[in-house]
């Protein structure tokens, strides 16, 4: 497989990877330490007692969060001296851990990776796993309430414009019918448009009675080679 290297016009400096790395893993922590705090503020507020699916859900959701965490931190320790990093492989390592964290006899879940693999620069990283973590976290709450085993598929290729599309969906019932974009937003889904503007990127959301699909478009300048698949 060849890689195609994109001639950037203003290519950015290359960051010292480990101060980079410190960076980006306190950053994690900090917005781990905010979702917490900030479900925990939820909690207070219910007034019903929750129940043990919703209990189940909560923690599920703060080990994979953590698990994110700690995969973020190998993949970043490991970055060679010129900052690249090439994403394919770390994303089935997370989704990996993403099922091992999240499924359960009630809800089997199975990924299925698809397209290219590319190069990005370290700093993209973060935002893009901490994405993948809050839309799989999202698919096993809401994608299938009656437990049919869900199938999530993460794809990738390069746009004609140049960007990179990651696109992840899952095969479940969609949005709710009276669902309004920037109104019925959860931490989960104003922490993934944050991170993608974070990126310079976009985050896209198409939703169908045939499942939900995030498209995070990354800019070209964010993206060193693209390996075709
Ligand atoms: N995969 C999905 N399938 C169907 N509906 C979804 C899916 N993901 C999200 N939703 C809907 O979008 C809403 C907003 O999601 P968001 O992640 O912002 O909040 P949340 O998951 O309800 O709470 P939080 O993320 O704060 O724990 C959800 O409440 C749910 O109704
Ligand atoms: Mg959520």
């Amino acid at each position: 497989m060849d890689i195609l290297p994109f001639k950037h016009p203003h290519p950015a400096p290359v960051p010292d990877p480990i101060a980079e790395a410190h960076h980006r893993i306190a950053n994690s922590l900090a917005l781990l330490f905010s979702t917490v705090r900030m479900q925990t503020v939820t909690v207070k507020k219910k007034a019903e007692p929750f129940s043990n699916a919703e209990v189940r859900h909560l923690l599920d959701g703060v080990a994979a969060r953590i698990g994110t965490m700690g995969q973020l931190h190998r993949i970043l320790s490991r970055v060679s001296s010129d900052g690249v990093v090439s994403l394919r492989p770390h994303l089935e390592e997370i989704t990996d851990m993403l099922v091992a964290a999240l499924a359960c006899p009630e809800q089997q879940v199975r990924v299925v990776h698809d397209g290219c693999d590319c190069q990005v620069e370290m700093r993209q990283v973060q935002p893009v796993v901490l994405i993948l973590c809050e839309i799989f976290i999202n698919a096993m709450k809401y994608a299938h309430p009656t437990g049919v085993p869900l199938v999530m598929t993460v794809d990738c290729w390069r746009a004609p414009d140049g960007r990179l599309v990651l696109s992840i969906s899952d095969d479940g019932i969609g949005l709710p019918e009276n669902f309004a974009p920037g109104k019925n937003h959860g931490l989960g889904f104003k922490v993934m448009h944050s991170l993608a503007a974070e990126l310079g990127g976009e985050l896209q959301m198409q939703s169908s009675e045939m499942g939900l699909t995030f498209s995070l478009l990354l800019p070209v300048t964010a993206v060193v080679g693209i390996k075709l698949a």
